[in-house]
């Protein structure tokens, strides 16, 4: 397996990967949903602000995850969200996607971001070191629909202390459908 994290060649495989993934896992609205969102943070989100690392197995895509910063001005600490995440459907379940975001959290840790958020399942998320977080701790851009869902790790070593809100998340994903 080669990862990689080029992604303007691949902007097209990667949008594929993931509404063919979603649309399978769960329907064809969230599918048209994901892909469209995956689409827009490659395509209009700052250089600076988006980190995409995909896992290829000869020349197919066997994965791909995408992080984007979560801004805090009033807070110095640097801090991404993690999503979406997708594993083509057939090659599920044979620790490509544990792998994969195992790889991109040691890759941020060495550029120096201090703390990772995510927002999903937290019975996927906790097996690769996340835990639940709360909005009063790390204010979320939105109110969220699902408070459980929310889970961060620290990568600086530091314990997780309370970031100064609000937050804003890059434009693709300013749409409170999304949080
Ligand atoms: C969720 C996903 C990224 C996991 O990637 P993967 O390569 O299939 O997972 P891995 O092989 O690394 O890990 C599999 C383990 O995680 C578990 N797992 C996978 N998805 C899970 C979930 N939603 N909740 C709890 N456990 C989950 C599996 O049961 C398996 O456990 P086991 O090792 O005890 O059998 C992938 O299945 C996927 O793309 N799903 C559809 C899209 C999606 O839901 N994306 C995540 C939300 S953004």
């Amino acid at each position: 397996m080669e990862n990689s994290t080029e992604y303007k060649a691949h902007a097209a495989a990667i949008t594929d990967l993931f509404t063919a993934t979603f649309t399978t896992s769960e329907g064809v609205e969230e599918g048209a949903l994901i892909g469209e969102l995956t689409c827009r943070l490659m395509a209009e989100t700052p250089l600076q602000d988006l980190r995409v690392f995909t896992a290829w197995n000869g020349g197919e895509l066997d994965s791909a995850i995408i992080f984007s910063r979560l801004i805090f001005e009033s807070d110095n600490r640097t801090v991404f969200v993690l999503g979406p995440v997708a594993v083509a459907t057939n090659r599920q379940g044979q620790n490509i996607g544990q792998r994969l975001i195992t790889h991109g959290l040691e890759a941020l840790r060495t550029e120096g971001v201090d703390l990772v958020v995510t927002y999903g399942d937290p019975n996927f998320y906790k097996r690769i070191g996340f835990s639940a977080i709360t909005e009063e701790d790390v204010p979320a851009p939105f109110p969220l629909q699902y408070p459980e869902g929310w889970l961060g790790q620290s990568l600086d070593d530091m314990p997780l202390t309370p970031l100064n809100g609000p937050s804003r998340c890059v434009p693709a994903f300013n749409d409170p459908v999304f949080w």
